[in-house]
């Protein structure tokens, strides 16, 4: 397939790529303006494979074999006989333009010019080359070898063979090629913003801290990581750059608005471990860890009511109810004295407690995306009585799984997360931006998310899901939460989110 490649700029990614592809029987050949930084990057990825040796995972034989295959170059002339170049050189759109010009003058007609760009355009590098036809975007994740997923990026100009020839290459490395077209922030830079912006939002907003936002959905969802948590891992320095490209490059499209919470942290320096303080504080580059706050203990003297024909969920809290020695009353309409329960889709406490006439002083919200059996969420508003908030928060914690108490908010924290990775999926999907399969696969491998957002949508419901956005547009009142068309015609048309629309 390819005899030699190039790999130029021996940084954290260009000796990742080096390694991959000589690990996977490539001749690699690395180059870099500092001569240093390729013998740090060779010597770096030694290293790393010696340590597998004597993990008994890599034979003798195989590390000389790899090392062989991966060789210095000391002037960029020497990957004239390369038949792919990546480069994974410095984020600035001239010096690559300029980088691709000098090469196209060394290479042959036929090599193929990649970038491992994340942010800029593979279309606007292509266009100062002679051959924008053989150049095509190669975005792989950091670390190279243990993230198994490349971007193979389409740009406007780019010919269909120079896109299989990666795609080849990735699926020999063992990496899941992504085909993608060239738009901003790609695949998973572009599917990823709704965690982030969305979590910040709901801080902006007051709805709960940083440390609640994470538990919740790690124990509901499934994330292995929090919002906030993952943007200390990052650095928020970096995550907020990339929400802010993603969101100038859309124009100005509100599905993506950064948050001026992350700005400001930013000029502060609370960037994350890096600096050992950002949503969280780090000593030695260990989390510190904060307890759970313990609830006060109250006296449980009052009924409770649920809005909810779920069965389900009815025979759930009566059971917790019974535990915490409270009942649960059944009849239509909640008694003088009951706690009323409310299970919103989308809507916010308040909005669902005046639309159903129920008590301001007695009414609260569960939040019916939970997984019941980890933890709970509980949503105040600010007419609640502080004694009934108690009550609840107490009542439903009777068989020792923890209750959340949070603000006022469509949607609550699962709800409205959720619904934003689905609605931004099915539209990257309805963009042509990724086939379902490639969107829910490459997030998966990407992001680590425990499914994609087109699976996330059909565990929670579509339906449920377009209730979710409807509801939250109208409390809103803002095309944020506006549903994309793929997924609302898929939830009329009773299909799976999966269903492609028609190809010519
Ligand atoms: P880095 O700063 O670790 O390494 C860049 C290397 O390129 C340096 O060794 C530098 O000396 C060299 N270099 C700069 N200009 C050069 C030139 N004109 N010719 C030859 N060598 C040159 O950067 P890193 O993190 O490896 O990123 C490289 C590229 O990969 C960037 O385009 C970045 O956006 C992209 N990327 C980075 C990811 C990351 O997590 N760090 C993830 C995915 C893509």
């Amino acid at each position: 397939m390819f005899n030699r490649i190039g790999v130029i700029g021996a940084g954290a990614m260009g000796r990742g790529i080096a390694q991959l592809l000589a690990s996977s029987g490539q001749q690699v050949l690395l180059y870099d303006t500092r001569a240093e930084a390729i013998e740090d990057a060779l010597s770096f990825n030694r290293n790393l494979l010696q340590r597998q040796v004597a993990k008994g995972k890599l034979s003798e034989a195989d590390f000389d074999a790899i090392n062989t295959r991966m060789q210095p170059a000391a002037q960029l002339e020497q990957l004239k006989d390369c038949d792919l170049v990546i480069e994974a050189i410095v984020e600035i759109l001239e010096v690559k333009q300029k980088l691709f010009t000098d090469l196209e003058a060394i290479v042959s007609e036929d090599c193929l010019l990649a970038t491992n760009t994340s942010s800029l355009s593979v279309t606007r590098i292509a266009a100062g080359c002679q051959r924008p036809e053989r150049v095509a975007g190669f975005h792989f994740f950091n670390p190279v070898p243990l993230m198994k997923i490349v971007e193979v990026v389409r740009g406007s100009r780019t010919d269909e063979r120079y896109i299989q020839g990666l795609v080849e290459l990735a699926d020999k490395a063992g990496h899941f090629p992504a085909i993608t077209p060239d738009t901003p922030g790609f695949l998973v830079n572009h599917a990823g913003r709704a965690f982030g912006t969305e979590a910040l939002r709901m801080l902006s907003e007051g709805v709960a801290t940083p440390q609640q936002i994470d538990r919740i959905l790690r124990d509901g969802p499934g994330f292995r990581m929090g919002p906030f948590e993952l943007f200390d891992l990052t650095g928020l320095d970096v995550s907020h750059a990339v929400m802010e490209s993603v969101y100038e490059q859309f124009y100005h499209d509100p599905r993506y608005t950064p948050s001026f919470i992350a700005g400001q942290r930013v000029a502060a320096g609370l960037l994350g471990r890096k600096t050992g303080q950002g949503f969280y504080r780090y000593e030695e580059g260990q989390k510190i860890e904060q307890p759970e706050p313990a609830a006060e203990t109250v006296l449980i003297n009052r009924p409770f009511w649920l809005q909810s024909d779920d069965q389900g969920l009815r025979s759930q809290v009566a059971a917790v109810l019974q535990t915490a020695g409270a009942t649960l009353e059944n009849g239509e309409r909640p008694s003088a004295e009951a706690i009323c329960l409310v299970t919103p889709l989308g809507e916010d406490c308040t909005a669902a407690l005046t639309r159903q006439q129920l008590p301001t002083a007695r009414t609260l919200a569960l939040d019916s995306f939970a997984n019941w059996d980890k933890r709970r969420t509980l949503m105040r508003q600010p007419a609640a009585d502080a004694n009934v908030v108690a009550q609840a928060r107490q009542a439903l914690a009777a068989d020792g799984v923890p209750v959340e108490v949070i603000n006022d908010s469509p949607g609550f924290v699962i709800q409205r997360l959720i619904a934003s990775v689905v609605n931004l999926g099915t539209e990257i999907a309805q963009k042509g931006i990724a086939t379902p399969d490639t969107l829910d696969r490459a997030i998966q491998l990407a992001l680590g998310y425990p499914q994609g957002p087109l699976a996330f949508g059909e565990r929670y419901g579509k339906q449920a899901i377009l209730t979710v956005l409807n509801n939250m547009q109208a409390v809103y009142g803002e095309p944020r939460y506006r549903p994309s068309p793929w997924l609302r015609r898929r939830v009329q048309l009773d299909l799976p989110l999966t269903t492609p629309d028609f190809q010519e």
